[in-house]
């Protein structure tokens, strides 16, 4: 008997156990936060506190007060979706940082509500900001959770032990100070990147958790040592395994791996799982193939976590004599650099852009890309990754405190699998490079990026201090150049160990379809003539790379012109003159110079200027230049040959050719065939509009966005380049306008709204779907022309995983009730200040029985939020029984004629004061009448 009592009691203990081991386990879901924001633009001061007892809550944990708290009323503020950058939505100001492209930055708020499932209980909980401009503050609950100061880099915040569950709201506030600056380029404002929230079990995956870089053994065998970090939230220890499968480009499974593991409750746990493969594909810019590493976590035989990770084999190496090596292969880097803004949205640059972006830079030739100066969008990783561009990963800012540590550990974590990353670049241009101190900051640095990445070089940008006693060159990998042409050879000279490469070259000038310098009008020709004292022309920066074996590659300043930096001119000019694409990426002469130097497999030729010149300019010579990579050049104009050039690879050929209307014509010759064609015609009056959109469809996911060129065309539908019509936009259907731009860094319109001029005949509107299919229709017109229509598809496709954003209504849970009747009672009648008695509290959800009675009124008062005074609101009583008018301080909004128990909803106009609600109710003798359900005071807000 005792025996099987004690059987009993350890079988009770045994299942107390097991019940108590049974933690949440789910799989993963990653959820977008984008959608909902309410913002203010502008600071809002923290409340001073005073008082002891303020004082004491204001100390604890969620008792924040003012505008990061919960309850705070928001009802007013704007409601955004993110990407959103609000610097562009304003105008350009004189007074304003010329460097950040004379853009008023400031302050601003955000704040996103949104509900939990029960069911979410027990799971770990991370919010995810990919990139806040510039310094952000975060709350969560009425809690600070994160500072970040920096504008460039993600934050993952685990919310777990702050979130609430069911109907009860999670409030994120987020303060954003983009009065700090990190650069001297435009850095935007705001949530310019996107938020998520993601689900998992409470043993999973830790964010960018997985490393699976391949690394080459020998000949033909290669190994992925994957490292897993996971992590526990739970309260006891965790057992699993974890398995990583190799997926071949073609989806085909090559080789798997698992482990158990163990991991304590609120620890990370670290395991490995080489994988080995023979013959894979090579990734190069050529033929990026990308395989893919699945990690799952199993709990008792249940996939519990599961990640996928790209990754690429090739091999990296910089050689002190031979530059640069891909895969066994030398070769140039043709690199350029960029900031990361686009005409029309700033820094809150739609993902398709980066595809747009990047497929203008591989048609022109570049095989690399230099994120310049710091990190950017994991989008845009991802597309160097799949599209073939090669990445000099570079790190913001020079420091080596701790907060700076870890941001750079964030970026190599999140990076370091990307086969695209060849480089780290730990600074650009830093004034204690040429000092020890900067020797002793680098040499911390790279110790912390090679502790997380064996596998890659490392520079530092240096545009000086190569022959100080101690300067950085001696604590990197590859020797980074910033211009200093004339140094290259002396250092290396100097320096024959060191591989090096030039991490900045050119900031040339160039105004697209201009052909005169005028510095009065801040005007730039196009003939690569202009460029920065510090820097060379297109052609001389490219010349010094080319021939010079030992030098890597170039990385050309910039592939894209950018707002802000409008060297080497100032107001009225606010953006950069230094691309080789204007800012809404249309060519200048200088993509086919580059072209012509760096594409080999196709024919390039083209001519300019255009054609196009006024009656005084007839018999004048002009300036013509053909950029080709063909042995020669023939040119003609109007049939007659002017003549033939053998081409100069690096200067390009150039004629002066006394204008005449008419035809100008260039034929490219190799081995003596013609291989290539171009012409540039005098082009008669425009007559139409032109609408080219980048592609013919777009996803219906409120996300997706395309570029579209707009011009005019004369009667034989040629391009007219030298028109600068004022051109106004239409769309109907399932789409947007989010950014015009036209590429004149000295042009003042707006960026937002549905207008825009042409500059030398270009401009560009962007238009971002809604969700759901339909057919979109952009119209564009001007007066005097034949206006120009074309409609692309929304098509219908899986919306994005999302986490609705709440708009929570006030809820009026504190009623008195009068005394009952027999008459009808005068709904408006005072209730004096000093009587606590005659009207009694009612307990909200019951009934009241009309004892002999037949009617009761119902009070409850309540201050209206901003939205209400602006734009009224409605009332919504659930199951409201009884036939009822309802009165607001005074006047009746609206009755209900039916006894039965219904939903109700009355409206009322703005109201400005405090706000007395009543009730009359009315029913048969002893029924019951009243609230049996919530009452809620909404406004009309709502999601786009
Ligand atoms: C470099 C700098 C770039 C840009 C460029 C303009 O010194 O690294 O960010 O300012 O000059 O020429």
């Amino acid at each position: 008997m005792t025996t099987f009592k004690s059987f009993l009691l350890l079988l009770c203990i045994s299942f107390s156990l097991q019940a108590h081991a049974q933690e949440k386990v789910t799989k993963r879901e990653v959820l977008s936060l984008d959608k909902g924001w309410s913002f203010h633009k502008g600071d809002i001061p923290y409340p001073v506190i005073k008082g002891h007892n303020a004082t004491y809550r204001n100390a604890k944990a969620g008792y924040v007060s003012g505008v990061a708290s919960p309850n705070y009323d928001d009802s007013s503020w704007r409601i955004v979706n993110l990407p959103h950058d609000w610097a562009i939505e304003g105008n350009v100001n004189p007074d304003a940082n010329l460097s950040q492209g004379y853009y008023d930055r400031g302050f601003g708020w955000y704040r996103r509500k949104f509900k939990l499932d029960p069911e979410d209980k027990g799971k770990h909980l991370e919010i995810q900001f990919d990139g806040i401009s510039t310094h952000a503050t975060i709350w969560v609950n009425g809690t600070v959770l994160h500072r970040n100061w920096c504008g460039y880099t993600s934050m993952y915040i685990d919310i777990t032990p702050y979130a609430t569950y069911g109907d009860e709201i999670n409030t994120i506030a987020v303060r954003v100070d983009a009065e700090a600056q990190e650069g001297w380029w435009y850095e935007g404002a705001g949530i310019y990147r996107h938020t998520w929230l993601v689900k998992r079990s409470p043993l999973h995956i830790i964010t960018d958790g997985v490393f699976a870089h391949p690394v080459k053994k020998n000949d033909s065998q290669w190994e992925i040592p994957v490292e897993v970090t996971l992590y526990n939230s739970g309260k006891l220890p965790a057992d699993g395994e974890v398995e990583v499968t190799l997926f071949a480009p073609d989806g085909k499974q090559m080789t798997t791996q698992s482990k158990a593991v163990s991991v304590t409750a609120l620890r990370e746990g670290i395991t490995h799982l080489p994988l080995t493969v023979s013959d894979p594909k090579l990734w190069s810019p050529d033929s990026p193939s990308l395989y893919k590493v699945k990690t799952t976590v199993k709990q008792n035989g249940i996939v519990t976590d599961e990640v996928e990770t790209k990754c690429g084999f090739r091999t990296i190496r910089f050689d002190n004599n031979t530059g640069f090596w891909l895969n066994g292969e030398n070769i140039k880097i043709k690199g350029v650099c960029n900031h990361q803004d686009h005409a029309g949205v700033g820094v809150a640059v739609p993902d398709a852009f980066w595809e747009f972006r990047l497929r203008k830079l591989k048609e022109m030739g570049v095989n690399a890309y230099r994120v310049a100066h710091n990190p950017v969008a994991k989008e845009f990783m991802a597309a160097c990754d799949s599209m073939g561009i090669m990445v000099l990963d570079e790190n913001r800012l020079f420091n080596t405190s701790p907060e700076y540590v870890r941001q750079l550990e964030w970026q190599v974590r999140r990076d370091r699998n990307c086969p695209s990353v060849i480089l780290w670049s730990v600074f650009n241009e830093e004034p204690m490079q040429g000092t020890e101190n900067g020797v002793e900051m680098v040499r911390r640095m790279y110790d912390v990026v090679k502790k997380m990445d064996p596998t890659r070089p490392i520079t530092a940008a240096m545009n000086g201090g190569f022959f100080s006693k101690y300067n950085v060159s001696q604590a990197v990998d590859v020797g980074g150049f910033n211009y200093q042409i004339e140094s290259y050879d002396r250092f290396h000279e100097e320096n024959p160990e060191l591989p090096l490469t030039s991490s900045e070259d050119g900031s040339a000038f160039m105004t697209r379809g201009e052909y005169k310098t005028d510095y009065e009008t801040h005007v730039m020709d196009s003939y690569d003539t202009e460029c920065a004292g510090w820097g060379a022309t297109h052609r001389r920066a490219w010349k010094a790379v080319n021939e010079r074996p030992w030098m890597a590659g170039c990385f050309y300043w910039t592939g894209f012109d950018y707002h802000g930096e409008p060297t080497p001119h100032r107001w009225p000019t606010v953006s950069s003159f230094f691309g080789i694409m204007d800012l809404c990426g249309f060519p200048k002469m200088a993509y086919y110079l580059h072209q012509a130097q760096w594409v080999k497999d196709k024919p390039i030729l083209e001519l300019v200027p255009h054609w196009n010149w006024p009656a005084d300019s007839i018999g004048k010579p002009i300036k013509v230049m053909a950029l080709s990579n063909a042995d020669k050049v023939k040119l003609l104009l109007n049939g007659k040959e002017i003549s033939e050039q053998q081409v100069d690879p690096y200067e390009m050929n150039t004629w002066f050719v006394p204008y005449k209307p008419g035809k100008l014509e260039a034929i490219g010759y190799k081995n003596g065939k013609i291989v290539s064609r171009t012409k540039v015609e005098t082009t008669k009056e425009p007559v139409q509009v032109r609408l080219t959109p980048d592609r013919n469809n777009l996803a219906g996911d409120g996300r997706d966005a395309m570029p579209i060129t707009v011009e005019v065309v004369d009667s034989k539908g040629r391009h007219v380049p030298t028109a600068n019509h004022m051109i106004e936009f239409t769309v109907t259907g399932p789409a947007e306008i989010i950014g015009l731009g036209n590429g004149d860094p000295n042009c003042h319109e707006p960026e937002k709204g549905n207008k825009r001029s042409l500059f030398n005949g270009l401009a560009q509107v962007i238009i971002q779907s809604k969700e759901g299919a339909g057919t979109i229709t952009l119209t564009a017109s001007t007066p005097g022309l034949k206006p120009a229509a074309i409609t692309i598809n929304a098509d219908q496709v899986a919306p994005i995983p999302s986490i609705a954003p709440e708009f929570p209504p006030m809820l009026l849970n504190k009623w008195v009730a009068s005394p009952l009747s027999t008459e009808k009672p005068d709904a408006t009648r005072q209730i004096a200040d000093n009587d606590m008695n005659s009207w009694q509290p009612v307990a909200g959800n019951e009934l009241i029985k009309l004892e002999n009675a037949n009617f009761v009124i119902l009070r409850s008062t309540f201050n209206p939020y901003e939205a209400h005074k602006t734009e009224g609101g409605s009332i919504l009583f659930k199951q409201l029984t009884g036939k009822a008018e309802i009165w607001l301080n005074g006047k009746q909004i609206g009755s209900k004629a039916s006894d039965k128990e219904e939903d109700f909803t009355v409206e009322f106009p703005a109201v400005n004061e405090r706000c007395d609600l009543r009730v009359l109710l009315n029913g048969t003798t002893d029924s019951a009448v009243g609230l049996k359900g919530n009452v809620t005071v909404r406004t009309k807000r709502a999601v786009k």
